[in-house]
């Protein structure tokens, strides 16, 4: 089959990027699929180019909504009309009424958390899947063992479907989040692609300072004499409002974003940053999954990220378009202990879960006895996906060992920032590569000069200083 003509044909484009092709080779044979391919590389494709072909529908599970949604408005884009996502934001009826012909769609957009549905699996089961994708699929590592443990049932799911062949895309997977993806989904012998996760024209910095501080003040004099646009990512909503709203008192067009703010204004937010109306934005981890804009010049972490995978996925955001890009990690001596007391609490610890089950097995409804245990709602959801499988023992025992594969996974990150190494090649170590050629701009500790940052400010000041008022409606929301 002659995909290059089908590519142009259909896309618009005269070539593949590397790795593309061979995956849509695997795909189309009927191959399970795992594609390890950088951001902005082009994973879509992989799934979009073969479903164009087959004959039956393609199922994508996607973790956010926004992402969902934004991948179909861009195929519908691109004229292929026949694509819709599923999510809980859908009103009752059209839910229904989508469901009701969802043998029209060539291309579904469904969470890991609708796909466990009951009534979905109805739908599905009527339905004549070629492909199923499960797109950023380290989410099942990630997120799936404390976080949203649907993750985890995907492979429940698909082994009562008449296995369609299964492509796993991912832009960062080590080993261990390459068996999870493996046993999780049920893959069969899986065919797996990596292409190499450096980024050459991002160059890397690591900067130790004494204090918060400090970081807000070199924050400030950074994002208003170089190049934007950027991303800050924050440790904490509190922070990450804090920062934003310090240089916005500097005339910089900045916007904080987490998860505690309202649905419709993180889509402005977010809106406004890929049109060029806000030059910065500070934000949680919660930004920037499925955010497409190619000229992000600079990510700044002021705090130390969970694990090396969260830190190379987010500075991935800079540079898309492959021009010169900086990264900037901003740390103080205490940092380490934050991240790891984040970690700790995120995990249930075994007097909670005991106690949980006790007051469970005694006749309190869940959502009290969970509440008594102290238990957070996303520590519940984990034991409750836990209790479905294992004994209680095995729970508290796997829990431990998840909480201390955790802090594993953090000294790998401490290391990184305070090894002192070449900072790139010590990254990519970590997913079993080996860095072949350093860029001339490769890392703070390889020596570094970064005047290109300011040799072109086209960050755009706004000429309204914000008034105190704003400032206090932004601070308390
Ligand atoms: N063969 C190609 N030639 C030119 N442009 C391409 C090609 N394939 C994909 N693109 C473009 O590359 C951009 C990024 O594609 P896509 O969103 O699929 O990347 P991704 O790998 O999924 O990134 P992310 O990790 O951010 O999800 C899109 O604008 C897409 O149109
Ligand atoms: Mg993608
Ligand atoms: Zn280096």
């Amino acid at each position: 089959m002659d995909l290059k003509e089908i590519l142009l044909d259909r896309f618009g484009y005269d070539n593949f990027r590397p790795g593309q092709e061979e995956v849509i080779r695997q795909v189309l044979s009927g191959r399970d699929t795992i594609a390890i391919l950088p951001t902005g590389m082009g994973k879509s494709l992989c799934y979009q180019l073969p479903g164009s072909i087959m004959e039956g529908s393609v199922l994508i599970v996607s973790p956010l909504v926004s992402l969902m949604e934004d991948q179909a408005m861009r195929m519908r884009k691109n004229g292929e009309k026949r694509v819709v996502a599923l999510n809980s934001f859908l009103p009752y009826t059209e839910r229904q009424r989508i469901l009701g012909q969802l043998h029209t769609f060539k291309f579904i957009f469904i969470s890991p958390e609708m796909l466990s549905q009951n009534s979905f699996a109805y739908h599905l089961n009527r339905l004549s899947l070629s492909l199923v994708v499960v797109d950023e699929a380290h989410c099942i590592s990630q997120w799936g063992f404390d976080f949203r443990p649907d993750y985890l049932r995907i492979g429940d799911f698909l082994k009562q479907m008449n296995c369609p062949p299964i492509l796993a895309l991912t832009a960062t997977a080590d080993d261990k989040v390459l068996k999870d993806i493996q046993q999780y989904l049920r893959m069969d012998k899986p065919v797996v692609f990596r292409h190499s996760l450096d980024r050459p024209n991002i160059s890397y910095s690591i900067l130790e300072v004494n204090s918060a501080f400090e970081k807000t003040a070199w924050i400030i004099e950074r994002v208003t004499h170089t190049v934007g646009p950027g991303i800050i990512y924050a440790s904490s909503r509190k922070r990450a409002d804090e920062l934003a709203i310090a240089l916005q008192m500097e005339g910089v067009a900045v916007q904080s974003y987490h998860a505690g703010k309202e649905q419709d204004d993180r889509a402005i937010i977010q809106e406004q940053f890929l049109n060029g109306e806000l030059d910065w934005i500070c934000a949680t981890n919660a930004f920037g999954m499925g955010v497409h804009k190619d000229d992000i010049r600079q990510v700044i972490h002021e705090h130390i990220p969970a694990t090396v995978a969260a830190y190379v996925q987010e500075v991935g955001r800079a540079g898309r378009d492959g021009l010169p890009a900086a990264a900037t990690l901003l740390y103080m001596p205490a940092d380490e202990q934050t991240t790891s007391f984040i970690i700790q609490s995120d995990t249930p610890g075994e007097a909670e879960i005991r106690h949980y089950s006790k007051l469970i097995a005694e006749g309190l409804p869940p959502g009290e006895a969970a509440e008594l245990a102290r238990l957070t709602e996303t520590g519940k959801r984990v034991i409750d996906y836990y209790k479905e499988h294992y004994s209680l023992d095995k729970i508290v025992h796997h829990l431990k060992g998840l909480s201390y594969e955790k802090q594993k996974l953090l000294q790998q990150m401490t290391h990184l920032v305070k090894g002192g190494e070449c900072i790139r090649q010590t990254a990519l170590s970590y997913f079993g590569e080996v860095c072949r050629s350093k860029p001339a701009q490769c890392c703070s500790n390889c020596g570094l000069s970064i005047e290109w940052l300011t040799e072109a400010p086209t960050r755009k000041i706004t000429n309204e200083k914000v008034s105190w008022d704003e400032r206090i409606t932004n601070l308390l929301g």
